[in-house]
């Protein structure tokens, strides 16, 4: 897997999902679709529709009508709650995010000729912490990102059928937008068009957590014991029984990545629950960035 840096705390992944994975993913989204139809987005106020049609899977979901931006647990048209976040979707998330919690949004973003993404910063997400991961399927979409304020510098990315990206850390609240298609590039959707998902992580985890670069491990006390860790990241259940009997040394060096904030000697993880907040001071890979008063999300579609 090839990793281009972008821009600091953007990396792309060019060529991601084989051909054979793309075309899978096209037949699980076409089953989202049917479950969660795309809608037509409002630009808040105005009621200006978006250029690009939208649904969500996940816990959450993210819409756009006259009242604002926000996230929602149900479809906006069928009330019906989304459908959950495919399997092989996730698989990317916890390949590629190194953040140890699922994501609870996945925003479908449908693209046909002409359609086009203003530039914005993606900021309805109450945990900054974790990164956005993209995943592009179809035409190559022209992708543009900058910095955290609005008109500064931006690179180009021509974002292809396969690619994967992620923004995070001091790139987590940067400008992105998409320019255009360039049509003709793809035969993956069968009437042109592109695709985007977009995973986030919208509410604060229940845990503390401390993420580490892979070459800094970040060793528990010694003879700390694996049963003295809270549950590991949703979905990982599996690892819990393997660790429970191995000394923690080898639980941080495997996991790397999750502890209490506080865990108050001969505390039940249960007990613990919730310590929150996102320790970033350990932290170089994903620093939650301030939010300013002037990074006011804004997304023209035109
Ligand atoms: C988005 O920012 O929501 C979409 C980006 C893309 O289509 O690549
Ligand atoms: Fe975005």
């Amino acid at each position: 897997m090839t990793a281009v840096p972008v821009v600091p705390g953007c990396t792309w992944y060019p060529g991601y999902l084989s051909a054979a994975d793309q075309a899978s993913l096209v037949a699980t989204l076409r089953d989202v679709m049917r479950q969660a139809p795309l809608f037509q987005p409002l630009m808040p106020r105005t009621g200006t529709p978006f250029s690009v049609r939208m649904t969500n899977c996940g816990s959450l979901g993210w819409v756009s009508d006259r009242a604002g931006y926000r996230y929602q647990p149900h479809h906006p048209e069928t009330g019906m709650p989304w459908p959950p976040i495919p399997a092989s979707i996730l698989a990317v998330w916890e390949a590629v995010s190194a953040y140890p919690h699922p994501p609870e949004a996945c925003l479908v973003n449908w693209y046909g000729p002409g359609a086009r993404m203003g530039l914005h910063q993606d900021r309805d997400e109450e945990d900054l912490a974790a990164p956005v991961v993209s995943l592009s399927l179809g035409e190559t979409g022209l992708f543009r990102i900058g910095g955290t304020t609005r008109g500064g510098r931006t690179v180009p990315v021509k974002l292809a059928s396969g690619d994967v990206l992620v923004f995070g850390g001091a790139a987590r609240l940067a400008y992105h937008g998409v320019d255009r298609l360039l049509p003709g590039t793809s035969t993956l959707l069968k009437d042109g068009g592109r695709i985007n998902l977009t995973l986030r992580r919208v509410t604060k985890p229940d845990w503390a957590i401390t993420t580490r670069p892979a070459d800094t491990p970040r060793l528990l006390p010694h003879g700390s014991r694996a049963t003295a860790l809270p549950p590991l990241v949703e979905g990982r259940d599996w690892l819990k029984p393997a660790l429970a009997g191995c000394c923690g040394q080898l639980v941080a060096a495997l996991t790397g990545f999750i502890r209490p904030s506080t865990a108050p000697a001969g505390s039940s993880t249960t007990a613990m629950r919730p310590t929150l907040g996102i320790s970033s001071g350990a932290c170089s890979t994903w620093p939650p960035l301030p939010v300013t008063a002037d990074t006011a999300r804004s997304r023209s579609s035109t």
